[in-house]
């Protein structure tokens, strides 16, 4: 289910999709709205799936202070429609729900686990702390095959350009061949686990296939720095990120997360799941794919002005 934009807003599925003429056609886009629960209902009868991933939010938690109330009518409210809607159709689906890392925010315990209590610290973690918190609901009161995927930060080429790790690769790379001089970010010592978002898929999907449904941490279990990640970018590249970043408190949020590290032994031990990314893999990996942009860029710019 995609969300209707007169722009296109589907180039991070592009190679994916396939027009539906073709035989070989196997994804099949409906447009539909979280917050609009008739029409989740139309899908889901229509679709008749066995699985559902609600991966859909107003994800970035600094845009969730300028806007709260259409964070949490996504997040929040866009959960209940959708677990509402699955009930009234009665089909035997299985529930994945995109938790996050955020709800442990001024984190009470290091590492974080399925056992660590919530701290939200923006309306984004307040309302994903709602929506966990209504799917273990679903779960326990309807029986439902409802799961909660505590997702830590996960990244990878297709990540949107306004997350840190994206708008570091695509700076450094652009800097690299001279198309921009400077780099302006805001907190550089806040600390994430970064993950590989291949390998977290591959996560969600082992959870809808147990026998039981339950509620799992997915973490490298490692922490590192904005810091650190600027670091290996731009060292990548042969520069030295200290001469192109700006700190600028335009991107400093009104309450920060500091520091996240998951542990996920227990999706270790029950999903038998392993990270295979490495934090360092990752930043090659995301520079490498936007070195080709930027060339691509230059390229173009220079016919431009041929
Ligand atoms: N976006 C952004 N832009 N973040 C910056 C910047 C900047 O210019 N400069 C520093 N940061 C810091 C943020 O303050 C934050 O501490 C950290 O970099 C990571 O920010 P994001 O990449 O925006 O991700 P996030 O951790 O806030 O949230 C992401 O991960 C969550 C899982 O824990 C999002 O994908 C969420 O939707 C997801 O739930």
């Amino acid at each position: 289910m995609v969300r209707r934009s007169s722009s296109f807003n589907t180039d991070r599925i592009e190679h994916l999709y396939c027009d539906p003429h073709e035989p070989e056609a196997w994804l099949f886009l409906h447009y539909g709205d979280l917050v609009d629960g008739t029409g989740l209902r139309e899908i889901l009868t229509r679709v008749g799936p066995n699985e559902v991933y609600n991966l859909g939010a107003q994800s970035h938690v600094k845009v969730s202070f300028d806007q709260p109330v259409y964070t949490v009518q996504t997040d929040a409210l866009g959960t209940i429609n959708l677990l509402e809607a699955i009930r009234d159709t009665g089909l035997p689906v299985r529930f994945y729900q995109a938790s996050s890392s955020e709800m442990y925010g001024k984190v009470v315990e290091k590492p974080q686990s399925e056992k660590t209590p919530f701290y939200p610290r923006s309306p984004y973690a307040c309302a994903k702390v709602y929506s966990f918190w209504q799917t273990v609901n679903y779960r326990e009161s309807y029986g439902m095959f409802a799961c909660n995927g505590i997702l830590f930060n996960h990244e990878s080429p297709r990540r949107g350009e306004t997350f840190v790790t994206r708008k570091i690769t695509r700076a450094a790379t652009r800097i690299k061949e001279g198309l921009q001089n400077k780099l302006y970010l805001g907190n550089l010592d806040s600390m994430r686990d970064w993950g590989f978002a291949g390998d977290y898929v591959e996560a969600m999907w082992l959870m809808l296939q147990q026998e039981k449904p339950d509620d799992y941490v997915v973490a490298t279990g490692e922490t590192h720095s904005v810091q650190e990640f600027l670091g290996e970018v731009f060292e990548y590249l042969d520069l030295d990120w200290k001469q192109y970043v700006e700190v600028d408190p335009r991107y400093f949020r009104p309450a920060e997360v500091d520091f996240l590290l998951g542990n996920p032994s227990k999706a270790k031990r029950i999903l038998k799941w392993e990270p295979k990314v490495t934090f360092k893999a990752l930043a090659q990996m995301m520079t490498e794919s936007d070195w080709k942009l930027a060339r691509r860029e230059k390229i173009l710019a220079a016919h431009a002005a041929e």
